[in-house]
Formats: C-alpha cells, structure tokens, sequence
C-alpha cells in the first residue's frame, strides 16, 4: 500500500514537474488573419481588432483589386448587445444578426498542454506552445489553439464547431499589435443602426 502510494505521489509530482501553466492571451490585439473554412474549402483574409475587455470583435475582409465582382464584408460583433452587423465595405449595406455568446480568446480554461515548440528557424526563432480544450483519454479537441510562450500572442487556432469537422476553421494570426489601434471601428456605420436582421443564427463559425 504504502509502494502504490509512493509511486502515485511520484507520478503526481513528476506531471506536475512537467506541466507547464498556460499563460494569459492580451486582452485587446489587432492583427491580420488568414482563415481557412475547411467545410466550404475556401480562404478568407480579415484585419481584425479584439477587445475582451469590453466583448467585441471587429473583422474587415481585405479587399482583393483583382475580384471586381466579389462583395467584401466587416464583421462587427457586438456580444454585450447581443448583435453581429455584417457591413457591405462597398455597397454600405448592413444587415444583422445574433451574437453567439462570448469566447474569450486564449488557452481554453482547464486547457491541456499539447506541446512546445520553436518558430522559424536558426537566427530568427523563438518558443510557441499548443494547448487544447481536450480532456485527456476521454475528449477530442474542439479548440487548438498556438500562442507565443512569453507575451502569450495568439499564432493559430482550429477551432471544430458542433463536434463537427466541416465546421471547421483554422485561424493564422500575423502582424500583431498589442491594444485596439482603431477604437473608432466598433462603432457600427450609420447603415447598421435601421439593419433588418436577416437570420437567426451568428454570420460566422468564428469566433
Ligand atoms: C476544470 O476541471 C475541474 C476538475 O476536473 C472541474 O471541477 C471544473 O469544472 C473544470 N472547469 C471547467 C471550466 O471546465
Ligand atoms: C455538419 O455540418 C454540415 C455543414 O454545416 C452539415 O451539412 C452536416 O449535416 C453536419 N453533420 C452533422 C452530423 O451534424
């Protein structure tokens, strides 16, 4: 009796020894994003602003000179008021719809270490490490998510809606700023303020 715990406590001391404690993602950032939707097989690229102090998330689809035709949308997503505007950058049109509740982007709370690893290469590397929403030996992953060890900077995210992989989008992160650069972009345009709410579910798997 006394080995078996012994060799618990072992066990137990040398996991904690090795697990590593997720650290905190940056409350407001802004970067560009790459977002791969895996059920339509289709990329889309967006200038996003985060503020989880406050509950929003703006997303400007970048404009592509070479699609004259293709419509080019801000996603503005208001959780507090329970609202997503999804605004025309060209035509001005603005419909809306509900807010899905909010996720704070990060580590998933009681996330499971998944690895740590370097970026780049020889001269221009630096650590990263992946954490998941797994529970181990009982769930699949729902939320992967990679962030840099020190500042805690978001890298990628797949994140499975619905346990359901063709709900899936993989997130890429680049060019981030610490902090909302352009407040001003959470105020809706003037169009939004009479949108007709054209559905019942949020315009995006993502966030
Ligand atoms: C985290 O894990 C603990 C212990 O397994 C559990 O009691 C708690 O509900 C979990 N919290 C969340 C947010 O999943
Ligand atoms: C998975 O999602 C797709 C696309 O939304 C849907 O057509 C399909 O019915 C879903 N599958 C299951 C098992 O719910």
């Amino acid at each position: 009796m006394m080995r078996i715990a012994f060799v618990l406590l072992a066990i137990f001391a040398w996991t904690n020894a090795q697990a590593p404690s997720p650290c905190v993602a940056p409350t407001q950032f802004a970067a560009r994003i790459s977002q791969y939707n895996h059920g339509t097989d289709t990329i889309n690229r967006f200038i996003i602003q985060y503020d989880a102090i406050n509950e929003r998330w703006v997303l400007f689809e970048e404009m592509d000179a070479f699609s004259p035709g293709r419509r080019f949308y801000e996603y503005l997503i208001l959780t507090r008021e329970n609202v997503e505007y999804k605004f025309d950058q060209r035509s001005h049109e603005c419909t809306k719809a509900p807010a899905r509740p909010w996720r704070a982007f990060g580590i998933p709370p009681n996330g499971t270490f998944e690895n740590e690893f370097t970026l780049g290469g020889p001269g221009e590397m630096f650590v990263a490490q992946q954490w998941s929403d797994r529970v181990p030996l009982r769930t699949n992953a729902q939320i992967l998510v990679d962030v840099t060890l020190i500042n805690c900077f978001p890298l990628k995210e797949v994140l499975i809606s619905n346990n359901n992989v063709t709900q899936t989008t993989t997130t890429d992160f680049y060019d981030v700023l610490e902090g909302n650069p352009n407040p001003n972009d959470f105020v809706p345009p003037k169009e939004c303020l009479t949108a007709k709410q054209v559905q019942d579910k949020p315009f995006t798997h993502w966030p």
